[in-house]
């Protein structure tokens, strides 16, 4: 059977280390941390590990902001345990990426100190500074930060503004200046030689802005009052030079073995774009080996808006591209409660479709347990974005809560005791949501978790096969064939609340579903309990 690479493989397991596991006891978690849990991760299935930042940072951006590219955070550990992590989690066949913020650093980087000096200093073009209009005072573009407020600061050193498309602490590095790519690069092997398996790229489609600094033009829009969102964004990023440096990215990585780029591609809030996750893919192998399409994140639960939203994505993806899916991240509400309202049979039927689409699936950490979006008190927000915004924008904490591990305080996460506690409160439903609990009874989502990866391994048609969408049916199921080896399978998904009754083209037998026992049942008619997520083995002509 033809084994899949690494990275087509999958899943591939998202940790956002602050909140995984707290080894060090001060709430906060740790490398040491997510060491000590690998045989978790292994146990899972994921054949490697998306770590968010843990380099050094004044952590404004909670490590979005990094001050060094070549360290780690003492707040996470040292360089030793990062290594230490890596070799152990190489041994148990798990890859690591680390997340890599090229967009922007930390306004305490050194590059970026020694940038606002003056305006003769060497590293100036480093990061973009303009003059003001109006005398020097205007704004120099109608550019507004994603975090709020405008996307310049002045500086009242030098007279200019630079730019800063997120927070005032995180200034945007120049991608027109090749001095200041070269020396990014060499940050980029550091942790290649090291013998990172690659990155994921944050904010890719932001590196380079519009070479004349024109407005971005408005868009209407019924929104929370973030201005940012009212407008098109097609100055400050999606630059077309932009494809040339992931080109020049690619090659670099080519040096290496196995090694994986995936980049956040983020259209205007709120738009389906396929097409331009799909343009970061280049030629297939010229480009990023993945790319994340953020549509489903967008799209409703139902089984035909599912249904076209993956079609479109395939569609974008260039011969010799891979796809890949995500449904939760630490910037999203999470799915478990965006589109399962906390009803576990939504997460099995999630699982299911994440995990037998074509395509690397990207799990975030607790998903596996179905974790839900923790509900947070005013003093108790920590990110720059719920903070600004309280109480229009829930902000992104909601998310990041502690992985929960068991029923102990803190559940299980961090031994740090009150008043401090963990960085973040603990979701109250760790009581009857964790780890251990989930271990101990094999009927739980866990366990559906790992039967479904371990499927997806074993079968050549769910991790290398080919997709079809069938046509058939009531609307509220979604039915797709994969098709691999001397295989046909069927996943076939009950979106709505009512039993549903599906004709298969052929007799099919159970491999895993929610409604019913494995190898049941022969016959052309399928009906569907409500929310019943399974897929089919269909037998050949004459069973
Ligand atoms: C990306 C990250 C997000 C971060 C932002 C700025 O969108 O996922 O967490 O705040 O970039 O780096």
């Amino acid at each position: 059977m033809a084994k899949a690479v690494w990275w087509k493989q999958g899943p591939i397991y998202q940790i956002y280390p602050r909140s995984f596991f707290d080894a060090g006891g001060d709430g906060v978690g740790d490398l040491e941390g997510v060491r000590r849990k690998l045989d978790y991760i292994a146990g899972l299935g994921a054949t490697g590990i998306w770590l968010s930042p843990v380099y050094p940072s004044p952590m404004v951006d909670f490590g979005y902001d990094i001050s060094n590219y070549r360290d780690i955070d003492p707040l996470f550990g040292s360089l030793e345990d990062f290594k230490r992590l890596l070799g152990d989690a190489e041994r148990r066949g798990i890859r690591i990426i680390m997340d890599m913020v090229l967009n922007h650093s930390s306004d305490r980087h050194p590059w970026f100190v020694e940038s606002r000096t003056g305006r003769d200093s060497p590293k100036r073009d480093w990061y973009i500074w303009r003059g003001g209009r109006k005398g020097g005072r205007g704004y120099p573009n109608n550019w507004m930060g994603a975090f709020g407020g405008r996307a310049w600061k002045h500086d009242g050193e030098t007279g200019e503004y630079y730019l800063h498309l997120f927070t005032e602490a995180q200034p945007d590095l120049n991608w027109r200046s090749n001095a200041m790519k070269k020396a990014m690069f060499e940050e980029l092997r550091f942790w290649l030689d090291l013998g990172v398996k690659g990155f994921r790229l944050d904010v890719i489609n932001y590196l380079v802005k519009d070479a004349q600094f024109r407005n971005n033009p408005y868009r209407l829009r019924l929104t929370f009052p973030r201005r940012h969102d009212l407008q098109t964004h097609i100055m400050d990023r999606n630059q077309e030079e932009t494809f040339g440096i992931v080109r020049e990215l690619r090659a670099l990585m080519d040096q290496y073995d196995e090694t994986m780029l995936v980049g956040e591609v983020y259209p205007d809030e709120g738009v389906h774009d396929p097409a331009l996750a799909g343009r970061f893919l280049g030629g297939g192998d010229d480009g990023l080996h993945l790319a994340f399409d953020f549509s489903p994140i967008y799209t409703p639960f139902k089984a035909d808006r599912m249904e076209s939203c993956l079609k479109s994505w395939y569609e974008k993806i260039p011969p010799g591209g891979w796809p890949c899916h995500v449904l939760s991240n630490h910037d999203q509400s999470r799915a478990a409660t965006r589109l399962g309202g906390g009803d576990d049979r939504i997460n099995r039927l999630l699982a299911l479709l994440l995990l037998t689409q074509r395509g690397t699936p990207f799990l975030y950490y607790g998903e596996e347990i179905g974790m839900v979006d923790g509900r947070l008190k005013r003093r108790e927000l920590r990110d720059p974005v719920g903070v600004k915004y309280y109480p229009f924008h829930p902000g992104r904490d909601r998310s990041r809560t502690p992985m929960q591990w068991d029923d102990s305080p803190n559940a299980g996460f961090s031994a740090a005791a009150p008043p401090a506690g963990p960085w973040l409160p603990v979701n109250p439903d760790y009581r009857e949501r964790n780890v251990a609990g989930a271990e101990r009874d094999p009927s739980s989502i866990l366990h559906w978790y790992r039967d479904l990866i371990q499927l997806r391994k074993t079968h050549e048609a769910l991790h290398s096969g080919e997709i079809e969408f069938l046509p058939h049916h009531p609307r509220e199921v979604l039915m797709y064939e994969r098709r691999g080896g001397d295989e046909r399978l069927l996943g076939v998904l009950n979106f709505s609340r009512r039993p549903q009754t599906v004709s298969l083209p052929l007799s099919a037998e159970t491999l895993i579903s929610t409604g019913r026992a494995k190898g049941s049942p022969w016959g052309k008619e399928l009906t569907l309990a409500p929310l019943e997520a399974g897929l089919f083995r269909l037998l050949p002509e004459g069973f």
